[in-house]
């Protein structure tokens, strides 16, 4: 197959050009003579790509000084405990969590979090099948939780905040933590408005196995004893990212991403092509006799876009017809059914395009 356009919420289309370099990089490193996965973390050609990527990061994300970037192992869901396991130590034990439940995600980490505090569902759109974000005057947060948690995106049931509640107004004071997992660098985030940020690479970013985790200091350092020493942010960032071996080839390749991001205009410039990409299958959407989206039109994700055939006996041949034009990767999570078509930073809209032009194709032979 010559060319495809990749759909698969992750992990996810890359960059090509960020494919091309590493290909040319991948037995000899800029003349080291070496690739990137035989270096020693701690030598100076790696040093230098890890230096090169956090600062890359901090300054796509805008990210301020009295933050730390970590580069992790684990994944999105080992911050499940991971968080707790970081932020609980600064209340009386036993302590609350907060939890906005907006979706998959969000159910899977209120089961985590509840091995080691209690939880508090301040709000949920369960009700609904996930198609909302619940307003925020509906929320009832407790008196003292020990942070807030929201899934700012949720993959699989494509519902997005479009804006981080104001951290003093609307979390009562507390940290909020957020899983930016399928949306960081897709769209401006201001990092100050959270406690916490955390994502798994393997969507916007880079291979699967790099975690990144943007903390804010004053929450470094109250680890509970539990907390295995290589998860603990403050000696992490001591250590900087260094205290175990990290995830040298992700890394490498996050950096080349953000390099890329940075010739394409950063990351405002880069929401603008993905709301223009979403729009487009949006307005398609909703246009669309045969196919629908569910979610409320002000929480859609511009990420992640499911969408239904009213007529699900046809949803085998949709794929095979989308295959067959290098259409790859769009068949819905299990737990929901229908298709999915995640449209990150590196899906082109050529791509968007392309799936809209197979959908109007299908739908005209099926009226
Ligand atoms: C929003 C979100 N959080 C967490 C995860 C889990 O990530 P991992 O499989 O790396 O643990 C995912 C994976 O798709 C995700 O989309």
């Amino acid at each position: 197959m010559s060319h495809v356009f990749n759909f698969s919420a992750g992990p996810a289309v890359l960059p090509r050009e960020v494919l091309i370099e590493a290909a040319a990089d991948m037995l000899d490193w800029h003349g080291s003579g070496m690739s990137v996965m035989e270096m020693s973390h701690r030598g100076p050609e790696f040093m230098s790509i890890m230096a090169a990527a956090q600062k890359d990061l901090r300054e796509l994300m805008a990210v301020p000084d009295n933050y730390q970037i970590l580069f992790l192992q684990g994944g999105g869901l080992a911050e499940n405990a991971i968080v707790p396991m970081n932020l609980l130590g600064r209340k009386a034990q036993p302590a609350t969590i907060d939890f906005i439940h907006t979706g998959s995600w969000t159910g899977k980490s209120i089961k985590e979090a509840g091995k080691y505090a209690q939880v508090n569902v301040a709000a949920s759109s369960k009700a609904g099948s996930f198609d909302h974000v619940p307003a925020r005057a509906g929320w009832k947060l407790s008196a003292d939780p020990a942070y807030v948690h929201i899934c700012s995106n949720e993959t699989i049931d494509g519902v997005e905040f479009g804006a981080a509640p104001d951290i003093a107004a609307d979390t009562n004071g507390a940290p909020l933590v957020a899983d930016v997992s399928s949306h960081i660098l897709s769209r401006v985030i201001k990092v100050d408005d959270y406690g916490v940020l955390f994502a798994g690479a393997q969507k916007n970013i880079g291979p699967a196995g790099l975690t990144i985790v943007i903390v804010r200091d004053d929450l470094l350092g109250h680890a509970l004893p539990i907390c295995p020493s290589a998860f603990d942010w403050k000696i992490v960032a001591e250590n900087g990212s260094m205290y175990n071996t990290p995830p040298t080839y992700g890394i490498y390749i996050a950096g080349l991403v953000f390099q890329w991001l940075k010739r394409q205009g950063g990351v405002a410039a880069m929401e603008q092509r993905n709301i223009a990409k979403a729009t487009l299958l949006y307005d398609y959407l909703d246009s669309s006799k045969l196919y629908f989206n569910r979610v409320a039109k002000a929480d859609r994700s511009r990420m992640n876009v499911p969408f239904f055939l009213r007529d699900e006996t046809l949803n085998e041949a949709f794929l095979a017809g989308a295959k067959q034009r290098h259409l790859l990767q769009l068949k819905g999570h299990k737990s929901v059914g229908g298709m999915r078509a995640s449209i990150y930073n590196a899906m082109p809209i050529e791509g968007v395009q392309a799936l809209i032009s197979w959908m109007q194709e299908f739908e005209s032979a099926h009226r």
